[in-house]
């Protein structure tokens, strides 16, 4: 699977960031009891889609019947998360639903996410290749407590999306009011949204 997700992602850099991310959702689903196979083959084909260009992904998605909304036709960014789990499927024969749903989940957060959905999201937001202020800590509270992780990243993603002018979607806020309603034990969590990562991922 690796030469064959190398040489379709066509870029060096995005490939140490895949393997950097299957390694992280591999070592959260150990901590977390999910399955370490489906996080890691989550995290090596989640990206398949990142480096289409605007064009190629609306008429990916519309040659396959996908609904766009309205949102994802003005950041058609976003939809390379939708098209790499289609591409996952037709590409890579991945049949399971809960890593299709995993890698639909990694760039706009849904406001109900299973673990591997969670792990995914997490490991692509908290692995080492990015850095801001406040990564480590999140990677840590990861291994401890993954919807705390999740309220944390989500909020850094958002600072740093609104920080940047880039818009932030409505499923993204949906996601952040859930998490924080969820929100126990929120003592570890950084006070302040943190400059974060590099988005979308
Ligand atoms: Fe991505
Ligand atoms: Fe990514």
């Amino acid at each position: 699977m690796a030469r064959a997700v190398r040489e379709q992602l066509g870029q060096e850099h995005r490939y140490v960031h895949v393997l950097r991310v299957a390694r992280l959702a591999d070592r959260l689903a150990a901590r977390h009891g999910e399955s370490t196979s489906n996080a890691r083959i989550a995290g090596m084909l989640h990206d398949l889609a990142r480096l289409f260009p605007a064009t190629l992904l609306l008429a990916e998605c519309e040659r396959r019947g996908m609904p766009v909304d309205e949102f994802e036709r003005a950041n058609p960014i976003v939809l390379h998360a939708r098209l790499g789990a289609e591409l996952a499927r037709e590409r890579f024969g991945i049949t399971s639903e809960s890593v299709l749903s995993a890698i639909r989940k990694h760039t706009v957060p849904a406001a109900r996410m299973s673990r591997l959905d969670e792990i995914l999201y997490l490991a692509d937001g908290l692995e080492a290749g990015r850095s801001y202020p406040g990564r480590a800590a999140l990677e840590a509270l990861a291994f401890r407590d993954l919807a705390a992780a999740m309220l944390g990243v989500i909020r850094s993603s958002v600072a740093d999306l609104q920080a940047r002018g880039v818009p932030v979607a409505p499923q993204t806020f949906a996601a952040l009011a859930a998490y924080e309603r969820n929100e126990v034990g929120s003592s570890e969590l950084p006070l302040a949204p943190q400059r974060s990562r590099a988005c979308p991922t």
